[in-house]
């Protein structure tokens, strides 16, 4: 039998929750499969571990995690501790150190899922987004010149590596062909002259090695636009890290709400543990309550059940969600 070693960092406000409710449906899988079984350690990292340590997790947290098979995320982030720091700490630091560069998010609305949107029905918002998970927007790097002076400036630069182009685009073709589905890809070269003309440039060039996927790409205020007009258009997303971000909001939004947006942070060389993390954040004003919605929690360990390599267990969570 194969021992999967997981590391938890349930983390803050409904994190713990919402984890505790996922890790009872892996041991519930576990049992039933017979083929594997968990290990979890867990790791008291986040806010309030900030609060007594000055740091949310320690120096050689990466170090600590390496050798894990996987990371199960519950949520980062509360009052008290300013948010740039909690996230910048702990997860970015995790998703850029592990080079996760894979953000994986299913965007379908299950049956029985409330969507705001008129004349839709399950079926029409089947979408992966697949989000730039390792530069772009976030990368991190800027200045904060003349600090509190008249002359005061701040830049925040994006990148757009053409290494971290070209990999996030063939992992998306490399979907689209699997599944037969169409890739779009997100953009905003109208504006962004160089980011975003070299995505677009890069997207092109990666899709000479797929003639047989079927492309588009939508400028990102027409996508936000579509995906609530039309979502049926949309297959296969690929978009910059903060676009990304952006719109996989707004898809959590039309299937369902947060508490059912799963998402993964993938490595896929497997050179590092993935991450397994909710899409939602960690919610302080329902913390502790329990009514916070362990869905989303649990489809993400079904995702990590299908980077694990069973897959099946993914789809039967999904259907058992439905049911
Ligand atoms: C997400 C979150 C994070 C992000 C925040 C908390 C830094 O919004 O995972 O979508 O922007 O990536
Ligand atoms: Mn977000």
């Amino acid at each position: 039998m194969d021992t999967y070693r997981i590391a938890v960092i349930a983390g803050d406000g409904i994190g713990p929750e919402v984890t505790a409710e996922s890790i009872k449906v892996l041991e519930a899988i576990s049992e039933k499969d017979g083929r594997f079984c968990f290990e979890f350690t867990y790791y008291p990292w986040g806010c309030e571990y900030y609060l007594k340590t000055g740091q949310t997790m320690p120096k050689d947290g990466l170090e600590i995690l390496k050798d894990y098979d996987a990371i199960l995320l519950g949520a980062v982030g509360y009052p008290g501790v300013p948010d740039h720091i909690s996230l910048r700490e702990l997860l970015l630091e995790i998703r850029h150190g592990f080079d996760q560069y894979i953000n994986l998010r299913p965007i379908k609305l299950l049956k029985g899922a409330p969507t705001p949107l008129k004349d839709v029905n399950v079926g029409d918002i089947d979408m992966t987004f697949i989000r730039e998970n390792s530069e772009g927007e976030y990368a991190g790097s800027g200045a904060w010149l003349y600090k509190d002076q008249p002359n005061e400036v701040v830049i925040q630069d994006s990148v757009f590596s053409r290494k971290g182009c070209e990999r996030v685009f063939r992992y998306a073709y490399e979907l689209a062909r699997k599944e037969g589905k169409s890739l779009t890809s997100i953009s905003k070269g109208n504006a962004l002259n160089y980011s975003m003309v070299y995505w677009d440039q890069i997207f092109k060039e990666v899709g000479a090695d797929y003639p047989d996927v079927e492309t588009h790409s939508y400028l990102v205020d027409a996508a936000a636009m579509l995906m609530v007009k039309d979502p049926k258009r949309f297959q296969i997303v690929v978009a910059s890290n903060l676009f990304g971000d952006i719109l996989t909001d707004l898809g959590a939004a039309i299937s369902g709400g947060m508490g059912l947006a799963a998402g993964a942070n993938i490595n896929p060389e497997r050179t590092f543990p993935s991450m397994f993390e909710p899409i939602h954040g960690s919610a302080p004003d329902i913390a502790g309550k329990g009514i916070a919605n362990p869905i989303a929690s649990i489809w993400t360990a079904g995702q990590m059940l299908t980077f694990l390599g069973y897959g099946e267990w993914e789809e039967r969570i999904v259907k058992a969600v439905e049911e």
